[in-house]
């Protein structure tokens, strides 16, 4: 149990002529870093379905491809079991961890149904239906499911965004440029901050992911270059910060 004191008075007065001289600012608690985390991990657990099933995706051939949101999600929780060790169903579904892990896995399923006439169209290969864009579209179903309990959202250095709806506000550019992208930031390592949004403390979290090559071949070289999917190649290399997880929560 935290003194509410030491941690909004104390820690207000201990911080803010840190975040005045653009310094240091608090980071976020053990409780909103594991929080956050195993959200990140539950989008990266469905991500990974989408991503092996690509080709299968992809397949003109085929009609239906199995693919439904149950489907997905009991393969996305079988890949959260895996990484976390723990099955996101037994997270008490009362608890503030529990409501955001139940509305990411309501928001897989919800997506998934959404577009199944989209990945089960005979006739058509490439269908626009990729990790990047699930991942979008995930975290704006959470979003308008968990209202002001927390926000989501798939996005990356400015220069690299593709979506407009994906653009870093403030903040995430602030953290992008200032930490993420150092050449000193230990690779993987999260970045969080305490800040004040609106009168309500919220803690910030921002998880990296960097370019594998297979993300190369939309994303890399040539620059300019059209990928499949119509946009610029952005002349990335494997191992630069590709995007960026970042999960605002109400601190616990
Ligand atoms: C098939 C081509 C393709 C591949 C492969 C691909 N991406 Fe993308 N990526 C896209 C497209 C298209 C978008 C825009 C999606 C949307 O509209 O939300 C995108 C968007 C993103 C975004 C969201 C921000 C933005 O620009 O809108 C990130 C972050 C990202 N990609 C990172 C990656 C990483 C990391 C990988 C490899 C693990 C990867 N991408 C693989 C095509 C691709």
């Amino acid at each position: 149990m935290i003194n509410p004191f030491v941690k909004c008075g104390l820690a207000a007065l201990l911080v803010l002529p840190l975040i005045a001289t653009g310094a240091v600012a608090a980071e976020a608690g053990p409780a909103d870093l594991a929080i956050a985390r195993n959200l990140a991990t539950m989008l990266q657990s469905a991500r990974a379905v989408v991503s092996v099933n690509q080709d299968l995706i992809n397949d003109p051939a085929l009609g239906d491809k199995g693919l439904t949101g149950a489907a997905v999600l009991e393969k996305a929780i079988a890949n959260y079991s895996k990484a976390t060790g723990r099955d996101p169903n037994t997270i008490d579904p009362a608890s503030y961890e529990g409501r955001l892990i139940q509305a990411q896995m309501d928001a897989v399923v919800e997506v998934m149904d959404a577009n199944q006439s989209t990945i089960n169209a005979k006739g058509v290969g490439f269908k626009g239906f990729i990790p990047a864009t699930f991942t979008r579209l995930v975290a704006e179903a959470f979003e308008a499911r968990v209202g002001e309990e927390a926000s989501m959202k798939f996005t990356a250095p400015p220069v690299l965004i593709r979506n407009r709806k994906a653009r870093p506000d403030t903040f995430e550019a602030a953290a992008i440029r200032d930490y993420l992208e150092a050449a000193d930031w230990p690779k993987g390592q999260i970045y969080s901050a305490m800040v004040s949004e609106g009168g309500q403390e919220r803690a910030r979290i921002m998880v990296p992911e960097y370019y594998v090559p297979s993300c190369l071949t939309c994303h890399g070289a040539p620059a300019g270059e059209l990928d499949i999917t119509g946009y610029p190649k952005e002349g990335a290399h494997e191992g630069d910060l590709g995007g960026v997880i970042s999960i605002g929560l109400i601190p616990q």
